[in-house]
């Protein structure tokens, strides 16, 4: 039986991941195959087996280009993450007309269009479902499953640490740096935690899903994000009160001559799927107009999840490769000379319903003043609810729940407020999503 090769570039979290599931499973995976797959190599400075993870020292390297340059391993699987090395790794790979898997989000939301053009140009597969939503199989999903459809739109809990911080808020009254601090212990939210919580890794992935479900190339810089700093448990009361959840969302929309892809805190109604997804799980919704509205779910993140994602991957790789239909399915479901660059609507241009919670003196004749301002400026509102009651000045928090609007206009609307003297701190504003 013919030999499929492949070895793994980092042995951390998830390339031992990777190694032990490969391990464990193998005779299972045996039985799917006709052909042996083997982990030939395994390239870590480190050069020692993991706990748990035993491997023979003798396929430990600390050199990546010892499996990059080996004539005889066929897939290269990059797990050491980052921007630099590891883009390296992966253009060398595919010099060497090697398949590459990658679970790098960061590196193909940045410079995905640069990779897949050296894929292509070596006729090489590079398979990245582990890039979004861990497990979940979204790429395979738009890729394959909804070849025939034509996406309209993506909802989606992409981080498991914002999602799992923003329920610790809701379920157990935590505030948000207690539920922070609760998810670095969990091991969720790293010890800088930017990259979570300020929406940078939700943007990395909806770059890299907006780009397949609309048959462009997205990069993340382009993406307009939000984290979830600032929410307060207040609004989630506020949000209840009135059916809503708060979520962190990637939006992606086809508006056809031009489409949208932000990530921002959320309100959506407390009766829609994604509003029930908790703790660190992550779903992605996707419409389609064959396919309807359609719900993804499961771990976004983790060792074994995010493993079974890459060995997936593989073994989809293998498969081409022994049957010579490498390439039969686009790397990124359209064919490279049918992408197009399609314009990202700036976010003041987009129009939706807002909720704003403002602090305000409470005195008479400053509702009038800010419902006068937003009226000026054509914004509606829908309803306002004024919290508690407060003397000498103190502020109460008001909130405002707009028609849909522009967002240019509302943040000028708010520049005006901020400035009155009645108006204390700097406001919220969260977007209504009420038709997802
Ligand atoms: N840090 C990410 C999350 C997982 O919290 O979902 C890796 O993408």
């Amino acid at each position: 039986m013919r030999m499929i090769n492949f070895g793994v570039i980092g042995f951390g979290t998830v390339g031992s991941g990777v190694v032990k599931l490969f391990l464990e499973n193998q005779k299972e995976i045996q039985k799917r195959l006709n052909f042996n797959l083997n982990l030939k190599k395994i390239a870590d400075p480190i050069m020692k087996s993991k706990e748990g993870v035993e491997v023979p020292q003798s396929i430990l390297t600390p050199d990546a280009y010892d499996i990059i340059n080996d004539p005889e391993i066929d897939i290269v699987v990059e797990l050491v993450g980052g921007k630099t090395i590891a883009k390296n790794f992966i253009i060398d790979a595919f010099k060497n007309k090697k398949h590459v898997v990658t679970a790098n989000k960061a590196l193909l939301s940045e410079f995905g269009y640069e990779i897949f053009i050296e894929a292509s140009k070596a006729n090489c597969f590079l398979g990245f479902e582990a890039s979004v939503g861990g497990v979940i199989p979204v790429i395979r999903t738009i890729k394959e499953s909804l070849a025939g459809d034509k996406i309209e739109s993506i909802y989606g809990i992409m981080n498991g640490t914002c999602n799992y911080i923003l329920t610790k808020m809701v379920e157990e009254r935590k505030d948000f740096k207690e539920a922070l601090l609760d998810a670095q212990k969990k091991g969720y939210a790293e010890a800088d935690p930017t990259l979570d919580i300020d929406g940078i890794d939700a943007a990395h992935k909806l770059a890299i899903l907006t780009s397949l479900a609309f048959g462009t190339n997205v990069n993340f810089k382009d993406i307009y994000y939000e984290g979830i700093r600032d929410i307060t448990n207040l609004d989630m009361d506020f949000a209840a009160d009135f059916d809503y959840t708060i979520k962190l969302l990637g939006i992606a929309k086809d508006n056809g001559d031009c489409i949208e892809a932000k990530v921002h805190p959320t309100l959506i109604p407390k009766d829609h799927p994604l509003s029930s997804v908790r703790l660190e799980y992550n779903a992605i919704f996707v419409k389609g107009i064959g396919c309807g509205p359609m719900l993804l779910y499961g771990k976004g993140a983790g060792m074994m999840p995010t493993a079974s994602a890459v060995l997936g991957d593989i073994i989809d790789c293998a498969r081409h490769i022994v049957t010579n239909s490498i390439g039969a399915i686009p790397n990124r479901g359209y064919l490279d000379s049918n992408l197009q660059d399609k314009q990202i609507r700036f976010i003041n241009e987009i129009v939706s319903k807002f909720y704003i919670r403002l602090m305000v003196v409470d005195r008479p004749g400053v509702l009038a003043s800010i419902s006068g301002i937003l009226g000026k400026k054509g914004i509606s509102i829908e309803s306002v609810v004024q919290k508690g009651r407060a003397e000498n000045g103190e502020g109460v928090p008001l909130v405002i729940f707009t028609h849909e609007t522009r967002e240019k206009e509302l943040r000028e609307a708010l520049k005006e407020i901020e400035s009155a003297d009645y108006c204390l701190g700097k406001p919220l504003i969260l977007r209504i999503e009420d038709n997802i």
